[in-house]
């Protein structure tokens, strides 16, 4: 398989208390967030009001209060911290960006924007989920 879960994100109106409960009732250890250089830097609204990260590598769990603003805060069409995601890693985005093109699918281009190493893509599946699907590109 040459895909993967690359994490879930959860929306959540009180992050601290789902963190909490996802730390202190579940179990799991809190992770630390691997942001990109600054000049790649986007809007993101990280404190610890906003997100909370379960797991290594910035993959995992991803607890996020959502942010009104972020699509339009970063050139968006999607809002991904409305709602909750998925994301997908695949091993050729561009090759994913092609067939979206080719079926009139309009997506999100985020480029790496928010994670270290990581091109992210924003797209609605035909029962309108926000999806992610990203790349390991660094
Ligand atoms: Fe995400």
């Amino acid at each position: 398989m040459d895909w993967s879960i690359h994490h879930v994100n959860i929306p959540a109106i009180d992050v601290r208390k789902t963190a909490a409960f996802l730390a202190d009732i579940v179990g799991l250890p809190r992770g630390t967030w691997d942001y990109p250089p600054a000049e790649q830097m986007g809007k993101v609204g990280h404190d610890d009001d906003h997100i909370a990260l379960f797991g290594t590598e910035n993959r995992g769990i991803h607890v996020v209060k959502p942010i009104p603003t972020f699509a339009r805060d970063n050139g968006f069409i999607h809002n991904p911290t409305v709602g909750g995601h998925f994301a997908i890693t695949v091993p050729d985005i561009q090759a994913v960006m092609r067939r979206l093109d080719e079926a009139g699918i309009v997506y999100s281009d985020a480029g790496v924007y928010a994670m270290k190493g990581v091109h992210q893509i924003y797209v609605y599946d035909p029962s309108m989920n926000v999806i992610e699907i990203n790349q390991i590109v660094a």
